[in-house]
């Protein structure tokens, strides 16, 4: 017989965030109450004990006061039940003007001092990336785990308020959705799935058969790139947010929609405590005004968008004017380089911009001709994609209209070696992408958007190691 749970989630202790952010009913009330967590300092004075004691419910930690006795086997680490009274400090003038003035105090797990590698100094990001099954204890850590939970929440609504339902996409896959050879191929157990599989590098291909039911689908899920670029902003494995649109003959309906997007995603945290958190995380003082002013900007302008062509140029006179230099030289029909990203969206554009219509040598098979005749060398095919670029990170989206013609699509993936047997079927073959086009087929398209670069634009955090509670990049999967 299933035996019934005794207790629910209201009988859980209170969190700290709800105790410290909710005010006691008048300055002389105190109220009894037990709380659990980590010890993040102890101050110890001649008669009495002063812990501050963190549960990872906001980054700001509760001043606990202890006798002597209380305190003896407390110390940074530990984890700790305390129960006691909660009231106006006495003591005034201290950082919190409320204390927990402690009655039982439980030790669960001591943490040795000598050996606890977490320290109340400050700590590089290149050490704490040796603890990553510790550093989600350090405040700022901490927040980002809140930062992505909010800024899902955010997406969820707002992707169902705008009639778009969240779909779920393989992590095996059979092919390489970008073609650009990135993938991890599973090998093991041996001749599990008779041809070899992958770990996706992205779902647009599988939402684009729902979208051919559905016709607003979003994702958010891991994928994996076995890219070696070992730099601050490429993961083997990252979150990408990915959405398809069906019924659309231009990149103006998905451009509008990250806008939009993102600027809601501001809105929601600028105007919470997970804002203010976010700003105390980022280091309070100047980061935090610069954080400031990078919201409000995001959210003040309408947001720039050039072609690929004029980029080129763009960036070509301001070499020839000797405003700035590059290692590679800005050519029609290279790749924009991480230097030449930046240069548009910090210097020329000085926040997100849209460079559209590159050329089609550059991008993957599925994307659709450009679909207004954008400037172009003579001979210079394009393609209608978008790339969203922002100051500091680079590319964070990366979107385009689909090839929804049959017969046009069949011939760029013989063009590029895809292998699509009609008849006889491969498992590995892209046979069933191409028959969306046999049935029903209609014009669409999509983005991807990396959501790990996104919480390091939005949180001020440099390198996108520490956007992730457990990075994985070139050389490196350590927890
Ligand atoms: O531009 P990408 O490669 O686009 C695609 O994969 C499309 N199939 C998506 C779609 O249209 N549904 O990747 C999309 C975004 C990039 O703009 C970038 O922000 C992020 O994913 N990204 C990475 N983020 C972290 N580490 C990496 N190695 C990344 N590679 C791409």
């Amino acid at each position: 017989r299933a035996s019934r749970c005794s207790s629910s989630i209201s009988s859980f202790p209170r969190t700290i965030s709800s105790l410290l952010h909710t005010p006691l009913s008048d300055e002389k009330a105190s109220e009894t109450v037990t709380i659990t967590g980590w010890v993040r300092s102890v101050r110890r004075m001649k008669n009495v004990s002063f812990a501050h004691v963190s549960d990872g419910s906001t980054i700001h930690p509760l001043q606990a006061v202890l006798t002597k006795e209380q305190s003896e086997n407390l110390s940074m680490g530990a984890s700790v039940k305390i129960t006691g009274e909660w009231k106006e400090s006495v003591r005034g003038k201290g950082q919190q003007s409320r204390e927990l003035l402690a009655e039982k105090v439980e030790v669960f797990g001591e943490a040795d001092p000598l050996t606890y590698p977490l320290q109340k100094k400050y700590q590089t990001p290149e050490f704490l990336r040796t603890l990553l099954h510790l550093r989600s204890r350090i405040p700022a850590n901490t927040n980002l785990l809140h930062l992505r939970s909010g800024l899902i929440s955010t997406l969820t609504a707002f992707f169902a308020e705008n009639s778009f339902i969240q779909c779920h996409t393989p992590v095996i896959t059979s092919s390489d959705c970008e073609g650009g050879g990135e993938v991890f191929t599973i090998t093991r157990p041996k001749d599990f799935f008779k041809t070899p599989k992958y770990l996706t590098v992205s779902g647009q291909l599988h939402l684009e058969t729902l979208v051919a039911a559905v016709p607003r689908v979003w994702a958010l899920g891991p994928t994996f790139r076995a890219d070696k670029s070992d730099t601050a902003r490429h993961l083997s494995e990252f979150y990408m947010l990915e959405v398809e649109i069906a019924f659309i003959d231009t990149l103006d309906p998905l451009i509008a929609l990250i806008e939009d997007m993102v600027k809601t995603l501001i809105r929601s945290i600028s105007t919470s405590r997970l804002g203010r958190e976010t700003l105390s995380a980022a280091g309070g003082g100047d980061k935090a005004k610069e954080l400031e002013e990078r919201w409000r900007g995001l959210l003040e302008r309408s947001w720039s968008r050039i072609t690929y062509t004029e980029a080129i140029s763009r960036l070509g006179s301001a070499v020839e004017q000797g405003d700035v230099q590059f290692v590679s030289p800005p050519v029609w029909g290279a790749a924009l380089q991480a230097e030449h990203e930046r240069f548009l969206a910090q210097t020329v554009f000085n926040g997100p911009v849209f460079v559209t219509d590159y050329p089609k040598g550059l991008k993957p098979f599925y994307m659709l001709p450009s679909v207004s005749t954008p400037p172009a060398p003579e001979g210079g095919e394009t393609v209608a994609c978008f790339d969203l670029l922002v100051p500091t990170v680079g590319e964070l989206v990366g979107g385009s209209l689909r090839e929804h013609r049959y017969d046009e699509l069949l011939a760029e993936m013989r063009r590029q070696g895809i292998t699509v047997r009609d008849e006889d079927e491969e498992a590995e073959s892209l046979r069933w992408y191409l028959e969306l086009r046999k049935w029903g087929s209609v014009k669409h398209g999509g983005f991807g958007l990396g959501f790990d670069r996104l919480v390091c634009y939005l949180a001020g955090v440099e390198n996108i190691r520490e956007a992730v509670a457990f990075p994985r990049w070139y050389g490196r999967c350590d927890c």
